[in-house]
């Protein structure tokens, strides 16, 4: 018999630093920032229109592109937005999650191989995504912005080197990923910078997969701009997005995928072949959700929220002495560390769990090159203000138990 029936693809995967961070939280009975899911309930409105679809026997497969009322929702949202008009029967593709959504795209659209460029830090699902599909990734540096604070975002925004960026395109590059807001900066990508890589992705016939899921959450005058909406970039850009984020109702796991006919086509050969359909009440659900959104002014009042969970944050962590990177989106904060006395992210935030009783993730989890990593801890604000001012509390030990530790 072997030590393990693993096959090789999974071996180097390990455990995540979530499920670490979790376990300790757990323990140690620390108000968890560290894993990115609202801790508030989802809107009423959409909770009952799930229970009534159950009701009315809503129960059975969806068809395995996804209900036609929710792939018609999102058509509209997108007509409403003025980003595009789309055909929700060869446009539009409903997943499970963003998550399959971005297995699917990398399996369908990357050979053996080829190489899949993505910014590092990254959402960490990529490089299993990649490397599942035979894919090799590589990495483009975010550099974080000098200086800080929430009024000037966009002066001192993460930003990449476009001569990197250029270089990283190469004769196998078969695809780039683009999140934007961006998890775990916080940043999000400007007009210029995305024109940029639509220019490169049109030179070396690259296609975009974008991961736009926290596209509600973008604050100040800061502008979301879709990468497939760019002059050209239609026929080459695979938009994700994923209900979950903008309705915090992450744990019914409803994501979707937007691209022209010919790039459906090939996501919707591996999706028939990952889960065939998805959840058809909590489908029918959002449905709903998207479709009374804007008359009830959800988008807005959720920006509102979020804006002041950021603001309250910020102003918590840096009363704490962990001085805060802007954040234009996302409900993601990054807080300097190096002021603590720890040389390693993941020390630090394996401490703040225990002895604080405060969870955070290192960033250091988000990047395969280690060298000459900034010292920041991820914390997420998507909580209650209740648990933000808790967590307050907590921090306030912060300076008291460095001075103690001598850092
Ligand atoms: C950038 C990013 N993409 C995708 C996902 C996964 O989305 P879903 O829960 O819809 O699968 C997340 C969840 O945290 C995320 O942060």
């Amino acid at each position: 018999m072997r030590d393990t029936y693993a096959a090789e693809r999974v071996h180097g995967f390990g455990t995540t630093i979530f499920s670490e961070i979790t376990t300790l939280a757990i323990q140690h009975g620390a108000i968890n920032l560290g894993q990115g899911f609202p801790d508030f309930a989802g809107p009423e409105w959409v909770k009952q229109a799930a229970a009534d679809a159950i009701a009315a026997d809503l129960n059975q497969y969806a068809p395995g592109i996804g209900l036609p009322r929710l792939r018609n929702a999102i058509a509209v949202h997108w007509a409403r937005n003025g980003w595009r008009e789309i055909d929700p029967d060869r446009e539009v593709t409903i997943t499970s999650g963003a998550t399959e959504a971005l297995f699917g795209a990398l399996m369908a659209l990357v050979n053996p191989g080829d190489e899949v460029i993505c910014f590092e830090p990254f959402y960490d699902a990529y490089v299993p995504d990649i490397t599942m599909a035979g894919g090799v990734p590589r990495f483009v540096r975010l550099y974080p912005p000098v200086g800080g604070g929430v009024a000037d975002a966009r002066a001192a925004s993460w930003r990449f080197d476009h001569d990197e960026l250029a270089a990283a395109f190469t004769q196998r590059t078969r695809a780039i990923i683009v999140n934007t807001p961006h998890n775990p900066t916080g940043k999000v990508f400007t007009r210029a910078e995305l024109e940029y890589i639509a220019r490169l992705c049109q030179e070396h016939d690259v296609v975009a997969i974008t991961d736009e899921v926290y596209d509600q959450m973008v604050y100040d005058d800061v502008e979301h701009v879709l990468l497939a909406t760019l002059p050209d970039m239609w026929k080459r850009t695979l938009t994700i997005n994923s209900s979950g984020k903008t309705f915090s109702l992450t744990g019914w796991k409803i994501g979707y995928a937007i691209g022209a006919p010919h790039l459906t086509w090939a996501l919707r050969q591996a999706h028939q072949w990952i889960t065939f359909a998805t959840a058809t009440p909590l489908q029918a659900a959002l449905a709903v959700g998207l479709e009374t959104a804007p008359e009830r002014g959800y988008y807005a009042e959720l920006r509102a929220d979020y804006r002041e969970r950021r603001n309250l944050l910020t102003q918590v962590l840096g009363d704490a002495g962990l001085p805060t990177l802007p954040v234009e989106g996302s409900y993601f904060i990054m807080a300097d560390i190096s002021n603590t006395g720890f040389a390693s992210d993941a020390e630090f935030c394996l401490w703040l769990t225990r002895e604080i009783g405060v969870a955070a993730i290192p960033p250091s989890s988000f990047y395969a090159d280690h060298t000459d990593l900034p010292l920041l801890a991820r914390f997420c604000f998507a909580k209650r203000l209740e648990t933000l001012q808790a967590a307050s509390e907590r921090l306030k030990r912060l300076g008291d138990a460095s001075r103690v530790l001598g850092c």
